[in-house]
């Protein structure tokens, strides 16, 4: 278990994902709401990168077919994702985002 360097906030726009490469898996970083978030960049249902999703009130909404996650657990919220994915803990530190991928 250990924090790695994800983005740096600058990199990272209010609302929206990028996805970055850790430890060989694909992350989806999210700027929500003033806060950071990390989740699995795939999404369980076709695959879709939620990286590419919009975000608001904690949630990403998949840019595919419009199920939605929530950022701090992972749950899926709706259909037609029928499994949650992982989340991640994120750090800030001197402006730089690190997630934990365990
Ligand atoms: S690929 Fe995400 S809802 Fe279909």
């Amino acid at each position: 278990m250990a924090f790695e360097r994800a983005a740096s906030v600058a990199d990272l726009v209010e609302g929206k994902g990028k996805q970055v490469t850790l430890q060989g898996r694909k992350i989806a970083v999210f700027l929500c709401d003033g806060k950071f978030y990390a989740i699995d960049d795939t999404c369980p249902h076709r695959g879709a990168p939620l990286s590419e999703g919009e975000c608001r009130m904690g949630q990403v909404m998949c840019p595919w077919h419009a199920a939605r996650f929530d950022l701090a657990t992972g749950k899926a919220l709706c259909p037609p994702a029928k499994s949650d994915v992982r989340s991640y803990p994120v750090q800030v530190n001197e402006q730089q985002v690190y997630v934990d991928v365990g």
